[in-house]
């Protein structure tokens, strides 16, 4: 494969980027009254402004040259064949087929998927209808209220997100909860005020091997049999999430109350599969099927739509742009939605476990950076945080602002004060103030002209900061399967761009197997002394500090 910076497409781009460098947006929006009409699309039901960027027409045909010379076309298909394009797992990336009619087949090494989908989709309705309209009971014959998933990662983020977003759809009489973390606090303060008799807990794990989610699987487990002391409670309150059966059933867990899903669907990628089992118990099944078809949606758009009015072709460009030409080592998310507040962290795993790779697919070095790294919150609280570094930082962040037109309360009042912000918000980072408008205002307060020159300065906003809007009528399951889905295929592009494997995790690898030895170690009492010398400092003053 041709270096990046080998291509044509990206000495132009770099040549453009340099004799650019100084365009300002003011002049961009001043010179041309249509801007916003000219670079705003609709898919799905969302809306992207990406007007507020520091790009013009030449800047675009420019990035999706790039996007040809790396064949995103061919590659973008070779996704959707079921290629096993995650080449160091040897696998296929199929979980648009997830998404898919169940009519409409998906081909892996030769066989079509879709009627295992299809199979599991009808054992989660059966099941979750079961647990909502109470058929299914606890050990003790009573309704289940409490559903804990256990599950860390992609087994975790995609099904909290969800279900924390569509809060609003949730059934009143289930509540879900979310445990992840090793930390003993996180499984015991969540059980506290739970009745193990009414409480599901799913075991959710594509490897099944993992450290955290056996653990904690096994400590709830415990805790069950304790309080309700019958051994046979474990077929009735707990349910498994898996790829691996045999891990399955050596944990207790009943063949028939495993939902299976398979290796060609990522971790980061599982939330349309049986991980979604807490979304569907939350909202429903129809729902979540409603939340499949707005990936589906944005599936096809993908696919179909010229890359010059492709949504997530368009987002992955600009952020290719700024990575590469701005030194913009970051991107942020805000959702200006208090249901959505997850996203951030959600999209930290997608996009920074797919791209935060430093080798091309063929083993190479990577010729310049990758993955940004991701970070934000739920929109007003950043803007009293750290949006200061945004605004007057030295730093170039690129900003998504996601804002729904509907609030799911009866308040459009203060929906429109969290409206305002957000727009005010992309208005300030692209536009600034001019000196002229500080100065007068300085004067009106009655500073004299040395204390004007001393805060002028501090008081300046250069503005010129990039952000893009997603814009949609209301957060629904819909809308967010179409959003998530949108972030998916941004991801993939990039990806494809940089010529890297957005598919593996071994990065993740290394901290796993040094944690083995330590805690082998631990249980001794005493290390072999092979670490570091911090490692080593630390182990003993750890014994020491815990009287050992
Ligand atoms: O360690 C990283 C990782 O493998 C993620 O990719 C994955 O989502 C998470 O751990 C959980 O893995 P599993 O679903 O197999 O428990």
């Amino acid at each position: 494969m041709v270096d990046l910076t080998d291509l044509q497409a990206w000495q132009a781009l770099s040549l453009h980027a340099q004799e650019n460098r100084h365009i300002h947006m003011s002049d961009l929006f001043s010179h041309d009254p249509q801007r916003y009409p000219r670079y705003t699309i609709e898919a799905c039901g969302l809306l992207l402004d990406y007007s507020k960027n520091r790009i013009t027409d030449e800047t675009l045909t420019h990035l999706f040259a790039l996007a040809r010379e790396r064949d995103l076309e061919k590659w973008r298909e070779r996704m959707f064949a079921g290629e096993h394009i995650n080449l160091t797992e040897d696998r296929a990336v199929l979980h648009t087929a997830l998404r898919r009619q169940v009519d409409d087949p998906a081909w892996v090494d030769g066989e079509d998927v879709m009627p295992a989908v299809s199979r599991v989709l009808e054992q989660m309705r059966h099941f979750t209808d079961a647990v909502r309209l109470g058929e299914w009971t606890g050990c003790t014959g009573k309704q289940i209220t409490d559903v804990v998933n256990i599950g860390i990662g992609g087994s975790d983020l995609g099904p909290r997100l969800a279900t924390e977003a569509l809060i609003p759809f949730a059934s009143k009489n289930l509540r879900c909860h979310f445990v992840s973390n090793i930390d003993p606090s996180h499984l015991l303060e969540t059980l506290a005020p739970l009745s193990p008799e009414t409480t599901l807990f799913i075991v959710a794990s594509k490897t099944f091997t993992t450290q955290e989610t056996i653990t904690n699987a096994k400590l709830a487990r415990d805790w069950l049999i304790r309080q309700v002391a019958d051994t046979n409670a474990v077929a009735k309150h707990f349910v498994a999430l898996s790829t691996n059966a045999e891990a399955v059933s050596q944990f207790g867990i009943l063949p028939e109350n495993m939902f299976e899903f398979w290796d060609w669907v990522g971790g980061r990628y599982s939330l349309w599969s049986a991980i979604g089992l807490p979304i569907a118990l939350s909202i429903g099944m129809d729902r979540f099927e409603e939340m499949l078809a707005g990936g589906r949606c944005m599936d096809e758009h993908f696919r179909t739509a010229p890359m010059e009015s492709n949504m997530p072709v368009i987002m992955a460009m600009l952020g290719v742009w700024y990575n590469a030409f701005f030194d913009a080592h970051s991107h942020a998310v805000m959702p200006y939605d208090q249901y959505l507040r997850i996203l951030p962290a959600y999209l930290q795993q997608l996009d920074m476990e797919s791209n935060g790779k430093s080798v091309c697919r063929d083993g190479t070095p990577v010729d310049g950076p990758t993955g940004p790294i991701i970070w934000g919150q739920a929109g007003t609280n950043g803007q009293h945080a750290f949006y200061q570094l945004i605004h007057q930082g030295t730093r170039l962040i690129p900003t998504d602002f996601i804002m729904p037109a509907q609030g799911q309360h009866d308040l459009d009042r203060q929906h429109d004060l969290l409206i305002s912000n957000c727009l005010a918000q992309t208005e300030a980072l692209a536009f600034g103030r001019e000196d002229s408008a500080i100065l007068s205002e300085l004067e009106q307060q009655g500073l004299d002209a040395d204390a004007i020159a001393a805060l002028l300065p501090h008081k300046r906003f250069a503005g010129n900061r990039p952000s893009n809007t997603i814009m949609m009528d209301e957060l629904n399951p819909f809308s967010l399967g179409a959003l998530i889905a949108l972030y998916e295929h941004k991801v993939f592009v990039q990806g494809i761009i940089w010529d890297i494997n957005s598919f593996d995790q071994w990065g993740v690898e290394l901290g796993k197997k040094l944690a083995l030895v330590i805690q082998d170690e631990l249980q001794q009492g005493k290390t072999t002394g092979a670490h570091d010398s911090s490692t080593n400092g630390l182990f003993n003053e750890y014994l020491k500090r815990r009287g050992k």
